[in-house]
This record gives C-alpha cells, sequence and structure tokens, in this order.
C-alpha cells in the first residue's frame, strides 16, 4: 500500500467513527481529504466544522452542511491529519499552515483522533520543520525572538519565513509561518511554553496532550493507537 492509498484507509476507518447528529471537526491535509470525502459518502446528517477555507470548500462541494466554531453546541470529533506522531500522540502540525485554526478547533473538541500514513510515526518528534505562526507586523524581529527561545531549549536553529512563488505564505488569517528545522526535541512541553511567551507567535505546530486516539494506514491495515 501506498503513502496516498495509507492515508485513504486512515480517513475511512475515521469516518465510520461518526454518528448523525454529531458535530464534525474537520482538519486540513491530503489525509484529512480523504476523510471528508469518506465521511460525505456516508450521507449522515452531520455539521462539519473546517479548520481551513480549503477543507471548507472540500466539504461543501460534497454537501457537508458546515458550521462555525462557537456557533455549534461544541464538536464531538475532530479530525485531521499530522506532519508528525510522537510518543504519547504528541504531534508535530501545520504543514499545511492551518495549525492555528486547527488547534482552536481540536481544543474545542470532545474527542480528536488523529489519522495518517505509516511514515509519520516518529521516536523523537522533531525531523519536520515545526511550523510557527507569527503575526505580520514586525516578524522579522519576532524570528530573531523565536531564536532566541529555541536557544533556551538547546535548539540552535534559525527559524525559516514559509514561502510560496516568491511570496510569503500567508494563513488563513492572514499572519505568516517560520518553519524551524529544530532535528531532535526532546522536550517538546518546554518548547511549546518558550514559544507561547514570544510576543508575536500566535501559535506553534506542536500538538501535545490533544489526540485521544491515532488511526494509522499501515501496510497491513489500519492501526489503532491511544496516548
Ligand atoms: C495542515 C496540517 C496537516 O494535517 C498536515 O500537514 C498533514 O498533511 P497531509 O495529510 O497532507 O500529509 O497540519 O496544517
Amino acid at each position: 500500500m501506498d503513502a496516498d492509498a495509507q492515508k485513504r484507509a486512515a480517513g475511512e476507518a475515521a469516518a465510520a467513527l461518526v454518528e448523525s447528529g454529531m458535530v464534525v471537526g474537520l482538519g486540513t491535509g491530503s489525509t484529512a481529504a480523504w476523510f471528508v470525502r469518506a465521511l460525505a459518502a456516508r450521507g449522515l446528517d452531520i455539521v462539519g466544522v473546517p479548520t481551513s477555507a480549503a477543507t471548507g470548500a472540500l466539504a461543501q462541494s460534497l454537501g457537508i452542511r458546515l458550521g462555525e466554531l462557537g456557533e455549534t453546541k461544541g464538536i464531538d470529533l475532530t479530525v485531521d491529519g499530522a506532519d508528525e506522531i510522537g510518543p504519547g500522540l504528541s504531534l508535530i502540525k501545520g504543514g499545511g499552515a492551518a495549525l492555528l485554526r486547527e488547534k482552536l478547533v481540536w481544543e474545542a473538541s470532545a474527542r480528536c483522533v488523529v489519522i495518517a500514513d505509516a511514515a509519520k510515526q516518529v521516536k523523537t518528534l522533531g525531523k519536520f520543520p515545526l511550523p510557527i505562526e507569527v503575526v505580520a507586523f514586525g516578524h522579522t524581529i519576532t524570528s530573531l525572538r523565536i531564536c532566541d527561545a529555541l536557544s533556551e531549549c538547546d535548539l540552535g536553529v534559525a527559524p525559516r519565513l514559509r514561502m510560496k512563488d516568491g511570496a510569503p505564505v500567508r494563513t488563513d488569517g492572514g499572519n505568516l509561518i517560520y518553519d524551524a528545522a529544530c532535528g531532535r526535541i526532546e522536550e517538546p512541553a518546554a518548547l511549546a511554553a518558550a514559544l507561547k511567551s514570544v510576543t508575536g507567535v500566535v501559535d506553534h505546530g506542536l500538538f501535545l496532550d490533544l489526540a485521544d486516539t491515532a488511526l494509522i494506514g499501515a501496510p497491513g491495515g489500519v492501526l489503532t493507537l491511544e496516548p
């Protein structure tokens, strides 16, 4: 099974967890898109809360009714992808620049299920560059402070502004993304706290103690992991 087939299998397994009447957080990325397609195919009476404009457009095109965060009675279940899945279901997310909306939706959810292909599972987080969302105003100064925060955590790396087609990538909220190629993040909680203390940092892609279950598409089938 190739990576895309693994993502699809994980997305379909997650769609089977949804019941009519639920409010469902809809993640962002190629794996989450498989979930959204499989969910739409079930034809359930649900409300989807998208974590990005792209996911909202996909869900709407497939006939899923949408609600906004805070408009619904709460979110029963959120299903989303990840860039890395580490010990205790600690995650790096934000490869698709949707980390802030994703984290807001995850934190408002009664249950969060992360779906991924097998290559996303790692022993130590950090090989995937950690996305950090910052406000555009004064962002070069903010990036220097991020550098200091990384050094405090023994990570001597300079974050790089994410670019696409020659221009800085803008998030759905109009912010910028810096990516920090940490290598190995030995103490994710300490790093998360250090980054959050920098003025101008909106949020970062470390999702700690948020995932309740992981469904991993693997060559032999879909594996279920708990923290
Ligand atoms: C978007 C994300 C995605 O969930 C993450 O990048 C994984 O993407 P994919 O499923 O395409 O591998 O965090 O911000």
